[in-house]
């Protein structure tokens, strides 16, 4: 490639970049001109450079990759990326920390975000997950609550545990989640050996119109493995970064990492029985009950070129489904479906849609949304922009499994107050969790993970903390009262 000469931005030469022009003054000062295109363009970028982070999610790491279909579920879906063994789909991935700011540390103790766009024939598909199985809350309302007692206390600007706790023994239903976030999954040592859950429950639809709900779950190949307190805390310091260059570094060496993903698929005659937790995003489904299926694998092979312009510019949203999967009533993936794209073109603009790392590879025609700032494309020339033309070329797209509107609701059903109470059952999965997923050593790990963020707050929050997971099982309480009595010795 011949090299590049420089220029202003709409390509007139420049000899030198690094010099502004002045006229020069006794004493060996300068005035400068607004004649001097170069020195404007170069001051007015700069101030133009930032744009907002995302409200959460905003430190990550993110690579291109493919998907490969390795189990034919054209039995269970008509999506086309899922089915033909051996079909492959083109992804972007992003895996973030959720509190933090764009420049904070990777190695923190955090819920990971596990974003995946899938470039398909049909469209962009995005399984926008997280890499833990639940979530905090199940009313989407308390979501911007939740998040801000996760980040900096109005006044002191600094992240508080008093806000924290305050905000979870009030809405006790995090507990699940809590229990995963400070087990040792916590702190993963390594973007490459994440677990990537979708949470909700979503519809897999076939040719013939017919249902199944189900779960998407990916599993890295390699061994899940994490952190210790100390060796994270250290390494935050140390190298802030150091989630983004182990995986920046792993796929330049050609090491590539990759994922498998699984469906757990429940029949619509079971879920008429299964109660709340089919679309309670606190619960998990069994796996005994409903076994993991594989789909295929995901093998991230090519860093980004320029993180800012395709991964800061990535837009993943659960509203980008394709024919074959379809949404469910699950509000808090419907309030998603919407606060995805609003926050893109808060974010990116209103035409975020046509940036590279967002831009569809199968034919886009929606003649309808067009203008606004920054369109790049040909905004679809002198095609009618208004619904219903005879002159229009538009015909409508054929899809068979469409079944995105056709939910029964209850009979009598009335609007109302989302209100689901904690109750007995919220305790129930949390349990098994702490007595039959962790061994001895990791309870005790957990036990001086919570003991040390409720140190310092209030002693009736204290309490309450330690009356909260007394509910999941009494054991717990007792460990952290004698913890919190073995401190106080200190
Ligand atoms: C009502 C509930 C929720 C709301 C309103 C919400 C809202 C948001 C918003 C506004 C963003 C920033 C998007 C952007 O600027 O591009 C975001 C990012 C993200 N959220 Fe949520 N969220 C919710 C629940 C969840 C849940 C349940 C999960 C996981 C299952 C999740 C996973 C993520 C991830 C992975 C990102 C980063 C996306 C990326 O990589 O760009 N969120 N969320």
């Amino acid at each position: 490639m011949p090299s590049p000469h420089f220029t202003l931005a709409e390509g007139q030469p420049v000899i030198d970049p690094s010099t502004s022009i002045t006229l020069p003054t006794l004493g060996g000062g300068g005035l400068t001109t607004l004649g001097d295109t170069l020195l404007i363009e170069t001051l007015t970028h700069f101030n133009r450079e930032r744009i907002p982070e995302r409200v959460v999610h905003a430190k990550a790491a993110g690579a291109w990759g493919e998907f490969e279909v390795t189990n034919d579920i054209s039995s269970l879906t008509s999506a086309k990326f899922m089915n033909g063994v051996g079909k492959k789909t083109p992804v972007l991935f992003r895996l973030s920390t959720t509190g933090g700011e764009k420049g904070s540390a990777d190695t923190v103790r955090d819920v990971r975000g596990f974003s995946v766009k899938f470039f398909t024939e049909e469209g962009n598909h995005d399984i926008v997950g997280n890499h833990i199985p639940v979530f905090f809350v199940r009313d989407p309302i308390r979501f911007p609550s939740l998040n801000r007692s996760h980040k900096r206390h109005p006044s002191t600007n600094r992240p508080d545990w008093t806000m924290f706790w305050d905000f979870h023994v009030n809405q006790p239903e995090s507990v699940h989640a809590l229990m995963h976030l400070f087990g040792s999954r916590g702190i993963p040592d390594s973007i490459r050996r994440v677990t990537g859950f979708g949470v909700h429950t979503f519809k897999m639809v076939t040719d013939e119109g017919r249902f199944r709900y189900c779960k998407f779950h990916f599993r890295p190949v390699d061994e899940i493995t994490h952190f210790s307190k100390e060796d994270a805390t250290r390494m935050a310091g140390v190298n802030p970064d150091f989630h983004n260059q182990d995986l920046w570094c792993a796929i330049s060496r050609k090491q590539f990492p990759v994922w498998k993903l699984y469906v757990q698929v429940m029949e619509p005659e079971q879920a008429e029985t299964f109660g709340r937790g089919l679309f309670d995003i606190t619960k998990v489904w069994s796996h005994k009950d409903f076994p993991l299926i594989e789909v295929g694998k995901m093998t991230l092979n090519k860093n980004p070129e320029n993180y800012f312009a395709e991964i800061e510019q990535a837009a993943f949203s659960p509203s980008n489904m394709v024919p074959g999967i379809a949404m469910t009533p699950d509000p808090m993936l419907q309030a998603r479906m919407f606060a995805y794209p609003d926050a893109q073109r808060y974010r990116l603009g209103i035409n975020y849609t046509q940036l590279p790392s967002n831009r569809a590879i199968c034919p886009v025609y929606a003649p309808y949304e067009r203008d606004g700032m920054g369109v790049h494309t040909r905004n679809y020339g002198g095609d009618p922009n208004y619904v219903r033309s005879s002159l229009s070329p538009g015909v409508p797209s054929q899809v068979t499994s469409d079944v995105r509107h056709t939910e029964p609701i209850e009979r009598f059903a009335f609007l109302g107050k989302n209100e689901i109470a904690v109750d007995d059952e919220d305790y129930v999965q949390p349990r098994e969790l702490w007595n039959r997923v962790f061994d001895e050593t990791e309870r005790k790990q957990w036990v001086e993970n919570v003991s040390e963020t409720i140190e310092a707050i209030p002693a009736g929050l204290r309490q309450a903390v330690i009356a909260m997971f007394s509910k999941v099982d009494a054991r717990i309480g007792q460990m952290m009262a004698a913890k919190g009595k073995e401190t106080s010795h200190l």
